[in-house]
């Protein structure tokens, strides 16, 4: 009897995971990918020819992949393994993605030549040191197939890095970006002036966290803004691009939830924005926005069938409320004109 129930349950699972079934590979975005990953940092200090220090997470694995350029909070200052589980996510599914950091906050980060200049050495040395630094022998990287990528401030710097030059960017994506050199608005320099738009088309993924705009517990004394203060973050770039744009917002979550545990009390600045408290775990945020990211990525690239991750609530594994415009056609593809 037992054994038959056990039969029947089997049998009725089986059916519902068909494997290499649609709705099988659309879950499997959310959940690390295919590759083993691995890391590498290369120190300004010991290579003249770049002046900001590069995290890369890449698959460990031959072949040829895809690359995204990532600029983190605070328009880069932030280190990329504050993003770790993140971003080996995103490696996992195939692709190298590079961080350029510098700790010299505010700086000139939003004057694009330095990430040109960093594209140069990117392409002409990059492989070959990855190589030589232990990552598989057969790696080669498609630089004609690169996204651009943000979180918070470091949205900004990818922004003015389109408006200067498309390169061979085939989409963007955006995690809860900020405009403006800080996040206060105290010094004024922003990407986007409303209600103008931007002058590059470029199929976009805007990620919200629901709570950005809300102020933590712990507002430091003179401090009255929220993380993403409403009129600088999402709608702000939403509004402004003229392409295909996707914005999936994921309501119950703060502004710094993406980043490791542990690491968001070292981050000054993400004291005072607001948490997911209770229900899913942050873990999860980090798998859908990873889950997202290369959803986007692949579908803009041909796959269209995963643009139903960034279209449809019902697959996705958190809360969302999502927003399209600009869409001509059902699957827009990735490219870039300014
Ligand atoms: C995202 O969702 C939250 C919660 O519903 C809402 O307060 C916020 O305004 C939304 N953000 C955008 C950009 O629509």
């Amino acid at each position: 009897m037992a054994f038959r129930a056990f039969f029947v349950l089997l049998v009725v699972n089986l059916l519902k995971i068909q494997p290499g079934s649609a709705q099988e590979d659309l879950a499997a975005q959310f959940q690390p990918g295919p590759f083993a990953t691995e890391t590498a940092f290369f120190d300004k200090d010991d290579i003249l020819a770049i002046d900001h220090n590069i995290y890369v997470y890449g698959p460990s694995a031959p072949g040829t992949f895809p690359i995204i350029y990532f600029s983190s909070s605070l328009a880069g200052n932030v280190p990329a393994t504050a993003y770790k589980v993140l971003l080996e996510h995103i490696a996992s599914h195939g692709y190298v993605v590079v961080c350029p950091a510098k700790l010299n906050w505010p700086g000139t980060e939003y004057e694009s030549q330095w990430l040109i200049d960093l594209h140069k050495w990117v392409e002409s040395n990059l492989v070959i040191n990855l190589i030589n630094m232990g990552f598989d022998k057969g790696l080669k990287v498609d630089f004609s197939t690169e996204f651009v990528m943000g979180h918070s401030a470091g949205n900004h710097v990818m922004c003015e890095y389109l408006k200067a030059t498309c390169g061979n960017v085939q989409g963007f994506i955006m995690m809860s970006p900020v405009d403006g050199v800080d996040e206060l608005g105290i010094i004024k320099k922003f990407c986007i002036e409303p209600p103008s738009q931007v002058s590059f088309n470029v199929p976009t993924l805007v990620i919200p966290a629901g709570l950005d705009s809300v102020p933590g517990l712990e507002i430091p004394k003179g401090l009255t803004a929220p993380c993403a203060p409403e009129e600088l973050s999402n709608r702000r770039f939403y509004d402004g691009m003229i392409g295909p744009t996707w914005m999936v917002n994921a309501t119950g979550y703060g502004h710094a939830d993406l980043l490791e545990p542990g690491l968001v009390d070292l981050v000054d600045e993400l004291k005072y924005c607001a948490f997911h408290e209770g229900g899913d775990p942050d873990e999860v945020y980090r798998r859908f926005l990873g889950g997202s990211v290369v959803s986007f990525a692949k579908g803009i690239m041909g796959d269209c069938n995963l643009l139903q991750n960034i279209e449809d609530s019902a697959n996705i594994p958190v809360d969302t409320q999502i927003e399209m415009k600009g869409m001509e056609v059902d699957c827009p593809l990735g490219s870039c004109e300014n």
